[in-house]
């Protein structure tokens, strides 16, 4: 799988992209990623890539020249509808598990990170596949929410995580929320670990985990729980 990531901050990138699970996938690899610099698309003698709206009001908007010529380096000569061009925004679909799953599947992804008051809407209508917000706040620019779409993503490529069935059996994934987890030692500040998980019964330890995923999940988000009033999926 590829990520091109469009910024105008390429430098918020590098130490995310060299670290843990996403470094060793794309040492393995199972990813690339590019970060494009949407400077280098400019035309203006000052690089500029942003320009005041048109009809007046606050702040700068990217203009479609260097945002078009980006998408067009990055698609390179294979067809258009080989990638998917993702542009991160407050107004886009909430981003979750289930179009992490979607986008694992692709080949080819452009994210597109969004500054000042965003991008000029000819790129929404005609260069951009799927808009997608990473939750109802406003960031001051797209870079954070493109690493979330990429780390999340990763997490899903067959191979990436040491464990195969780490994603498969954490939150939202299963369904629900994760049950809790214990580790050393068995005794912390007089806090104790629950017996089941010390007794070495596989099967109780299953049941206990099962039960508190589902305990945490009926409390926490009603909405995930199938059967539930008010479950969403
Ligand atoms: C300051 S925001 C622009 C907000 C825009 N004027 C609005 O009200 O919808 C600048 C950029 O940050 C990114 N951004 C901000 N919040 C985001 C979110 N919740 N999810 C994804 N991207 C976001 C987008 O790329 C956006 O173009």
């Amino acid at each position: 799988m590829r990520f091109d990531i469009v910024t105008v901050f390429p430098e918020i990138f590098a130490g995310a992209l060299e670290a843990g699970i996403i470094r060793r996938a794309r040492q393995a690899g199972l990813v690339e990623i590019r970060t494009v610099n949407l400077r280098d698309f400019a035309t203006s003698r000052h690089r500029s890539v942003d320009d005041r709206p048109y009809g007046g009001g606050e702040g700068m908007v990217l203009t479609p020249g260097p945002l078009f010529a980006a998408v067009e380096h990055c698609r390179g000569a294979e067809p258009a509808a080989s990638s998917s061009v993702i542009l991160l925004t407050p107004q886009g679909e909430t981003w979750n598990q289930n179009l992490a799953l979607q986008a694992s599947r692709l080949g080819h992804v452009v994210l597109i990170c969004g500054r000042y008051e965003g991008v000029d809407q000819r790129v929404i209508d005609t260069l951009v596949d799927k808009e997608i917000s990473i939750g109802d706040y406003v960031l001051s620019g797209g870079e954070f929410a493109a690493l979330v779409v990429v780390d999340t993503v990763i997490r899903l490529l067959p191979g990436a995580l040491g464990n195969a069935e780490s994603s498969v059996n954490e939150s939202f994934s299963a369904g629900g929320l994760d049950y809790p987890q214990y580790t050393r030692p068995a005794e912390f500040r007089g806090m104790v670990v629950p017996d089941v998980l010390l007794s070495g019964d596989h099967a109780r330890i299953r049941e206990w985990r099962r039960a508190k995923a589902l305990e945490k999940t009926r409390s926490r988000r009603p909405d995930l729980v199938p059967g539930d009033a008010g479950c969403v999926r």
